[in-house]
């Protein structure tokens, strides 16, 4: 009898398709669960963070990039989608591990 070896990766979770990304140097937000992700692509690379502004609630998922930084919508923080961390000092969100894997997003969240 065959046996099937497969991994598991318990903390992945599917996000979207490859093919719903954002365009290069835009921004989403994506639907996980329950919550919204902000979803950036800075010059192919993909990142994903919290969608909630620290400074007043924005959606930083609807902002645009500057200068590879979110820009929130709602006041123009800016907040590196690499690292979370606002240009606020001491003001940081979460980030996600992102893997595409056969055209599909995951992230660890
Ligand atoms: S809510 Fe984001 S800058 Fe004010």
């Amino acid at each position: 009898m065959e046996i099937l070896e497969f991994e598991i990766v318990p903390d992945f979770i599917r996000l979207t398709t490859q093919s719903e990304l954002p365009a290069n140097n835009e921004v989403k937000e994506l639907p996980c669960g329950d919550k919204l992700v902000c979803v950036a692509n800075v010059n192919g690379e993909i990142h994903a963070m919290e969608n909630t502004c620290l400074h007043r609630g924005g959606p930083l998922g609807a902002g645009v990039i500057e200068n590879g930084k979110v820009v929130c919508p709602w006041h123009g923080w800016e907040w590196d989608p690499k690292t979370g961390q606002a240009h606020a000092p001491g003001a940081k969100v979460a980030v996600y591990p992102v893997k595409i894997e056969g055209g599909e997003v995951l992230i660890e969240i």
